[in-house]
């Protein structure tokens, strides 16, 4: 009888630890500490900058706001992601989700070619970040699902006049360095190799920017699409 109990405990355990393995595995690459790199390997690039504001009235009617109670004050901004830029700012999928953007990063980053991944697989290949008073997000890896190397870019386009919301990294010899960011520039960087952050922002100041993923290769292997679901599932709970 004991025999039996013990087995149904051992499976009910390891059956526990099956389901949990890919959240702890997205725990231990977002924040266990790794090697980082310098200022060097944030590329800059220059890009340009869109003919219109549209997209500044999407925020209200399609974004996200972050509410920063549900995750522990780590992350606050408002984010519109890629079907929200669909439906209200399509002119900057044209310009931004675009294989221009590919090659000028691809050319920064020194790299053959950088592909974007599918909207259908990942609604956050691009999205729109704004920050507002009190917004910020804290020192973080970002996360990878895919077969191949993930690349974030990220360009400003809008920025006021006394922002205090800055691209922040921390190098290999733990030290603090901000990254400016002008109008018209982007930067491209390895966000699962840097830890990285955004500054709080001011009252009556605001920065938008948009963030791109790209990739070497952005095929998804089981093991990262099972990743990949309990990100959007620990996104979804604590409004990342
Ligand atoms: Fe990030």
């Amino acid at each position: 009888m004991w025999v039996v109990v013990v087995w149904v405990i051992v499976a009910v355990v390891v059956c526990l630890l099956t389901m949990c393995s890919p959240f702890i595995a997205n725990l231990c690459t977002d924040f266990l500490p790794k090697k980082s790199g310098t200022r060097d390997d944030v590329h800059y690039f220059g890009f340009p900058m869109p003919s219109t504001d549209i997209y500044m009235r999407c925020f209200d009617t399609h974004g996200d706001k972050k509410d920063p109670s549900r995750n522990f004050n780590t992350s606050s901004c408002t984010k519109l992601d890629y079907n929200g830029m669909a439906q209200c700012c399509p002119e900057l999928l044209e310009l931004y989700f675009s294989d221009e953007l590919c090659s000028a990063a691809a050319e920064a980053m020194g790299v053959e070619k950088l592909y974007l991944n599918d909207p259908q697989v990942d609604v956050n290949c691009i999205f729109l970040r704004k920050y507002v008073e009190g917004d910020h997000l804290a020192f973080h890896y970002d996360n990878n699902f895919a077969i191949g190397t993930r690349y974030s870019a990220v360009i400003p386009l809008h920025v006021t006049q006394n922002n205090t919301s800055e691209f922040i990294m921390i190098d290999r010899d733990n030290r603090i360095q901000i990254m400016p960011i002008s109008l018209g520039q982007g930067v491209v960087y390895n966000g699962w190799q840097i830890r990285h952050a955004i500054t709080g922002q001011i009252q009556g100041e605001e920065r938008i920017v948009v963030v791109v993923h790209l990739y070497d290769n952005p095929r998804m292997n089981l093991w990262g699409k099972l990743r990949k679901k309990a990100r959007d599932l620990t996104y979804k709970s604590l409004s990342l």
